[in-house]
């Protein structure tokens, strides 16, 4: 037996004002993207929007229906507009953001277990990490420099084989 240990490293600023003016202006998007979620049910809003390395802009946001399993994140709405418009083209970097109608937003959020499992994918699929910028309407940021880094001994393709 041998232990193996897992750990990755993430930059945490205090506020927006901290980030580069490119970063600085997805998360302001990923904010007011939150505005075109529909979710009436849980109130809580979720705001995405991506600059692929074609320099194109693509949002996201989370819809949700009555049917609650019916819903989609606002991360993976994102991911299947990029593909449809742009398909092959490298995901660099996606903001995220949220408001909580019912309570604080003022931290960042992290993307679901589902969600990381189709970021990841994306990855391996154009063989580039994408770079994950987190931070709610104000307060901390966390900067990742892979989505793949928040699944560690995920299930992937190779898997299949
Ligand atoms: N949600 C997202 O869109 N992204 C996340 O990273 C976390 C959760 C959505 C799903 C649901 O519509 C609402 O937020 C509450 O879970």
């Amino acid at each position: 037996m041998n232990k193996q240990q897992y750990s990755f490293e993430y930059e945490v600023y205090d506020s927006v004002d901290e980030l580069s003016e490119e970063d600085a202006w997805l998360l302001n998007e990923a904010r007011e993207v939150t505005q075109n979620a529909y979710a009436p049910y849980s109130r809580f809003e979720v705001g995405a929007v991506a600059k692929l390395s074609n320099g194109e802009i693509v949002a996201g946001s989370n819809q949700e229906n009555a049917s609650f399993p019916a819903g989609l994140c606002a991360e993976r709405v994102l991911l299947s507009s990029a593909a449809s418009l742009y398909p092959k083209i490298p995901v660099e970097t996606i903001a995220i953001s949220y408001n909580n109608i019912n309570g604080d937003s003022g931290h960042p959020i992290s993307p679901c277990g589902i969600c990381r499992q189709s970021l990841m994918e994306y990855e391996e699929r154009v063989k580039q990490p994408i770079r994950l910028i987190l931070g709610g309407m104000e307060g901390k940021v966390y900067v990742i420099a892979s989505a793949g880094a928040l699944l560690p001994l995920s299930f992937s393709s190779g898997d299949l084989k």
